[in-house]
């Protein structure tokens, strides 16, 4: 293991101004995006739409690292340029996604799963590194519901992260540990902040009993939030106030960065929340973006399968906005603008 490796990409991946684009949808979700804009869900589509993303000009202003689908880390731009490699030349950093889905939890309870994917991952991981990948992620699901979550269900998604991200550094690759509360039951905010922090104090324990260094991570969390079926939603000052203090309370000041998920917030929300956040620093860490959805949505439906400059200038326009808001420096009147 290379501590100061570990360290230097950690550092790079929540640079200033700077944040993750997850576009590792495995070949079953990308279907469902392709969907909602009537495309295919073929490799010749899946390659055409990754390649529109990553060609977008100005994209490394703003982007630091993109995270893969398998598929994809072994795949060639429309060029013939392996994507790692299209990526490196760009100086954004290549990731992977290495867990194999999250599956449902033998005696757990309603919709409780486990992530899946340890087994074989020490040999998968070397596969990885040889194709270019520095960094690599994996997604715990937590629900809140009636009864759940169970501590058994927090306690093995946790083990796992743990396991996965000591892997991970024992092959010099930077883990993204990711446990993500759900954010579509009905419940309220301070459930959503509850069980963030019983769950991120079971996830730094076990990262700590398994080892992990904690200046080669990246955390991946869900912001505190009002479930979308709530009828009382918070608003950004609250959701801002409520997020941080769970991750001081719980990320120690050796972690490099943060940089958060969607969840199904709507792409200007999950803008506002990350700028208000930045706004209320100073902070121990990096508070940057790890979007999926809302980073893609609007360059999807722009995109439709044809219109490449248009899809490019949606996808340019939302790296920008989150890339001031990583810095705190966004405000509304610029998505009017624009
Ligand atoms: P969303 O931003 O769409 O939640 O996706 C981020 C991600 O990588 C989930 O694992």
């Amino acid at each position: 293991m290379n501590l100061k490796t570990l360290h230097e990409t950690a550092l790079a991946m929540v640079a200033p101004g700077k944040g993750i684009l997850a576009a590792d949808e495995s070949t079953g979700t990308i279907k469902k995006r392709f969907d909602q804009i009537g495309i295919e869900n073929t490799w010749a589509h899946r390659r055409a739409y990754r390649d529109m993303l990553f060609t977008t000009p100005d994209f490394e202003k703003y982007t630091s690292g993109v995270i893969l689908f398998e598929e994809t880390l072994f795949d060639k731009g429309l060029d013939d340029t392996p994507f790692p490699k299209l990526l490196a030349a760009r100086g954004v950093i290549p990731g992977i996604k290495v867990d194999q889905g999250a599956k449902p939890l033998a005696g757990g309870v309603a919709e409780e799963t486990v992530t899946e994917g340890l087994d074989g991952l020490r040999e998968r991981l070397e596969k990885y590194r040889a194709a270019g990948a520095r960094f690599a992620k994996w997604r715990a699901v937590i629900t809140i519901g009636e009864d759940s979550p169970t501590d058994y269900a927090i306690h093995v998604n946790a083990h796992a992260l743990a396991r996965y991200a000591a892997l991970c550094q024992e092959a010099d690759i930077v883990p993204i540990v990711e446990p993500e509360v759900l954010m579509d039951g009905d419940n309220d905010i301070e459930t959503c902040e509850d069980v963030t922090d019983v769950v991120l104090a079971a996830v730094f324990g076990e990262l700590y009993a398994q080892r992990v260094v904690l200046e080669g991570i990246i955390l991946k969390p869900n912001m505190v939030v009002s479930g979308a079926g709530c009828s009382d939603q918070a608003c950004i000052e609250e959701v801002a106030e409520r997020t941080l203090r769970v991750l001081r309370r719980h990320v120690p000041a050796a972690v490099p960065g943060i940089a958060f998920l969607s969840g199904g917030q709507s792409d200007e929300l999950a803008t506002a929340h990350l700028d208000a956040m930045n706004k209320a620093g100073p902070l121990p860490w990096g508070l940057t973006f790890s979007y999926g959805r809302a980073l893609q949505a609007a360059a999807l439906k722009a995109w439709s399968g044809k219109n490449v400059d248009a899809g490019k200038a949606a996808h340019q326009h939302r790296a920008k906005m989150n890339s001031l808001a990583a810095l705190g420096k966004w405000d509304q009147s610029l998505e009017r603008a624009a």
